[in-house]
């Protein structure tokens, strides 16, 4: 299944140097009409909440031909999903390329991280865009972006213009496949969740306890609802912890990411823009209230829609990065699309004592 991969980076990407190819088309589009790309913070406001992007979109940078800026990865490129997996970035020198010195946070010297990769049901998808046949649709009642394989005639216009090449195509039935976003489960058709919206697979099964999937009301301005309650809501729009993969593109990603704390800034603001120092700096010494949200995080198959906090006592107090900080055990409940609860965590996790009776069992 390559409609979701992880890739290492800065070296990995499927299709092979995916990012690094669309983002130098982005650079010689820019230099082709004499201009420079920046973010400007002072803009910020609810509706960009990082400030606005002053440069061309995949969109903007096309030409008149087409309407995304875009290519098509060679066979080579798509050959080997897993290259570069596991592979830091290496200090250079003598050594064996081994630091004698350690390392320590903020940035570590020697670094890489996993991305995993889905479609991300772009607000703006530019497979939708580039599709002759208008067999790429995007679905109103929930924003997934599907492909009509009884439409679809194998233009591979999807594939080239997707800035994230994540409409691939498939030689056995000559039609572009993509991530369905497990549409039945978010409809509610798996009878584990008795017809309520369900997490997809890839954030259901995900042992690291990393993943949160879920779904926003949209506003009469095509943007987010006002609706603090909703996890994603909190984390993406208030907390700001979690943030947009190569927003620049311009289509408006609905998969967000909390970045890693040790690489370089540098590589995660042309990653995840300008948000990049602030989300981490709220990640790595958490408010109360987030500390508690993120405790949701694969708590239940069940899509949250709202959540409430009862304050419990203090539990640790301590500094982080020189700063005071302090942790509550507080309990966080999730409440499904019926308004009904869901799951009860508290930020503590309990701990429980195996009789001896037990002790060689699982
Ligand atoms: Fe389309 Fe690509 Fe966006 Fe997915 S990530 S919706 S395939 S443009
Ligand atoms: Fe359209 Fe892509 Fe198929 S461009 S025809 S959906 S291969």
């Amino acid at each position: 299944m390559w409609w979701n991969n992880v890739e290492s980076k800065p070296y990995g990407g499927y299709p092979k140097h995916w990012d690094i190819k669309i983002l130098e088309k982005l650079d010689e589009a820019h230099q082709a009409a004499g201009q420079k790309a920046s973010w400007d913070e002072s803009q910020a406001n609810e509706n960009s909440p990082y400030g606005t992007y002053d440069g061309l979109t995949i969109s903007e940078a096309s030409g008149i031909e087409e309407q995304a800026l875009g290519y098509l990865p060679t066979d080579q490129e798509w050959g080997a999903p897993n290259i570069y997996e596991d592979t830091s970035t290496g200090y250079k020198g003598g050594n064996l390329g081994i630091s004698t010195e350690g390392v320590s946070l903020p940035e570590h010297k020697a670094w890489f991280f996993y991305l995993q990769r889905i479609c991300n049901h772009c607000t703006y998808p530019a497979c939708v865009a580039a599709c002759p046949r208008k067999a790429v649709y995007k679905r109103q009642e929930d924003g997934i972006v599907l492909i009509d394989q009884e439409r679809c005639r194998g233009y591979k216009k999807c594939v080239e213009q997707c800035p994230y090449k994540k409409s691939m195509y498939r030689g056995t039935t000559r039609t572009s496949e993509k991530c369905v976003a497990c549409y039945p489960r978010v409809e509610g058709s798996d009878p584990i969740t008795e017809g309520l919206p369900m997490e997809t697979r890839c954030m259901a099964v995900c042992p690291g306890k990393i993943r949160l999937n879920g779904l926003v009301d949209i506003d009469e301005n095509n943007g987010w609802a006002e609706d603090p309650q909703n996890p994603l809501y909190y984390l993406i729009k208030e907390e700001k912890v979690a943030l947009p993969l190569y927003p620049q593109f311009g289509t408006e990603p609905n998969i967000y990411y909390i970045p890693p704390r040790w690489a370089p800034r540098p590589y995660l603001r042309q990653m995840f823009g300008p948000g990049v120092e602030k989300a981490i700096q709220r990640y790595a010494a958490p408010s109360r209230k987030l500390l508690a949200v993120l405790q949701l995080f694969r708590a239940t198959q069940k899509m949250i829609f709202r959540f409430e906090i009862e304050e419990g006592p203090l539990a640790v107090e301590t500094e982080v990065n020189g700063e005071p900080w302090q942790m509550y055990n507080d309990t966080v409940i999730g409440f499904d699309a019926n308004g009904d609860e869901a799951v009860r965590l508290s930020v503590v996790e309990p701990m429980i004592e195996r009789s001896k009776k037990y002790l060689n069992s699982i």
